[in-house]
């Protein structure tokens, strides 16, 4: 690949940018100074140096984002704020997608990658990946509930839905409720409440397989993935 495309791939910024930083006789390969912009570098075998410190190449990149409400779970969209319209330059050259969607109202617990095979697999029915969310509910949940979601509902369309557990926090006029799920069909959660004569007022997202929301990040922050989520991921799911 080209020279300045790894290194505006790597976070320096855009072409014009690598151009200007070529200029100032910093940038090296495997020990020389490079100032030509076509310049092509093999990003395995290739030692890359900014000012003297090494850049190593990443294809893929991992994020969880903290979805605020309002914004689409989509790369693009004709009227509203999408996800990857949150990120910044350095991360949206990479071009990642979210995996799966979370409705426009829904806030929480969302990755982004541009690595489809991972995409894939966690979101693929055979895999079964848990995933909880947090519910507030207008009506009074109750065990029965629990019950009809363990033994599985028929949803609006005719659907039965597979196993889920419902952890009921408080039980009132509005409830507070956590449900972990192992499918993805369309507004699961909403309908599945539905099936019982209740309806979500709020809904976010708490954990996908081993990765759980980092409760540091507000509502439309994101941040990389650690080494240790990502292994988590990739291992259990
Ligand atoms: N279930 C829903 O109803 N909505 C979401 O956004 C996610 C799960």
């Amino acid at each position: 690949m080209r020279i300045d495309k790894f290194l505006s791939n790597m976070g320096f910024g855009s072409r014009k940018d690598v151009k200007i930083l070529l200029k100032s006789k910093t940038v090296e390969v495997n020990g020389e100074v490079i100032r030509d912009a076509k310049q092509h570098v093999d990003e395995v075998a290739d030692t890359v140096t900014v000012a003297g410190e090494e850049v190593e190449y990443a294809e893929f990149i991992y994020l969880m984002m903290n979805k605020p409400p309002g914004v689409i779970s989509a790369t693009e969209d004709k009227y509203d704020e999408t996800v990857i319209d949150l990120l910044g330059e350095g991360e949206r050259h990479f071009e990642p997608f979210p995996v799966g969607r979370l409705d426009k109202d829904t806030e929480g617990l969302l990755l982004l990658t541009n690595d489809g095979k991972l995409a894939h697999e966690l979101l693929s029915p055979k895999k079964h990946v848990a995933k909880t969310y947090y519910a507030r509910i207008e009506g009074h949940v109750t065990e029965e509930d629990g019950e009809a979601f363990k033994s599985g509902v028929v949803l609006d369309d005719g659907y039965q839905t597979k196993e889920a557990f419902l952890k009921i926090l408080q039980s009132g006029a509005e409830s507070e409720i956590e449900l972990t799920i192992t499918e993805g069909k369309f507004h699961q959660v909403k309908r599945m409440f539905e099936s019982v004569g209740k309806e979500v007022v709020y809904l976010k997202r708490l954990s996908m397989g081993s990765l759980e929301l980092d409760p540091e990040l507000d509502l439309g922050e994101y941040r990389y993935l650690t080494e240790e989520e990502l292994t988590g991921l990739k291992e259990k799911k």
